[in-house]
């Protein structure tokens, strides 16, 4: 994909996170999610490509959303496909709190995977862990898999799990392979980043999420 875009997206996401902003704080995550949306919306169609919402959300909780299937741009130019989530951490930003992230993936035609607007089994790891990896498998396996591959013992692999009565079991699980585990909140999309960065602390995220997110 042409690399000029790649600016161009960045100023889509910085917008929407501004216009959320103004909704910080003020306990109405639908607003906050609204204002994030509209910005994305108007950014986008200013950018010379022939692009397709291809991942949006908001049916789970009828929250204003970018339809998929909605073209953006300005119906010339490179076909481009584009996911988004104007934010990741709505109740997060509703609340005043900190981690909400505006996030947008794009690439070519026919690149993602086209998620329902549910909930999806997820495991993820960076690229040191890729290939040990497979979700059909246990969760013990994969950590052991991932230690193996990464070079670290299983006590220093680091897990994010949304902190959910669902993951009880994984986290026991975890647990008791020995292996730590940052529980959070909200928001699963910037602990999967957080995973490609070396230094991090954060090795892989596992549980069960917003497929859109996925
Ligand atoms: P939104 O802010 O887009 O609503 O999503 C927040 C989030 O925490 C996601 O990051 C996560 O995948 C999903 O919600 C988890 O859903 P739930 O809160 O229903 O367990």
């Amino acid at each position: 994909m042409n690399r000029a875009l790649a600016i161009e997206f960045s100023r889509v996401t910085e917008s929407a996170a501004l216009a959320a902003y103004t909704w910080l704080g003020r306990g109405n995550k639908n607003a906050a999610d609204e204002a994030a949306v509209k910005a994305m919306r108007y950014m986008l169609n200013l950018i010379h490509m022939d692009g397709e919402i291809v991942i949006g959300e908001g049916e789970i909780d009828e929250a204003p959303m970018l339809y998929i299937g909605e073209k953006v741009g300005s119906g010339n130019g490179e076909l481009v496909s584009i996911a988004v989530d104007p934010i990741d951490g709505t109740r997060m930003t509703a609340m005043g709190q900190s981690n909400a992230i505006s996030v947008l993936a794009a690439g070519g035609k026919r690149t993602f995977l086209k998620a329902p607007d549910m909930y999806m089994e997820k495991i993820c790891v960076g690229p040191r862990g890729a290939g040990a990896i497979d979700i059909t498998k246990s969760l013990t396996e994969n950590i052991k898999n991932v230690a193996t591959k990464m070079d670290r013992k299983v006590e220093e692999i680091n897990l994010v799990m949304l902190d959910r009565e669902r993951h009880y079991g994984l986290m026991q699980e975890a647990r008791d392979l020995g292996a730590r585990i940052m529980l959070i909140s909200d928001g699963d999309v910037n602990p999967a980043m957080e995973c490609c960065i070396e230094g991090s602390g954060v090795h892989m995220v596992v549980g069960t999420g917003g497929a859109p997110e996925g």
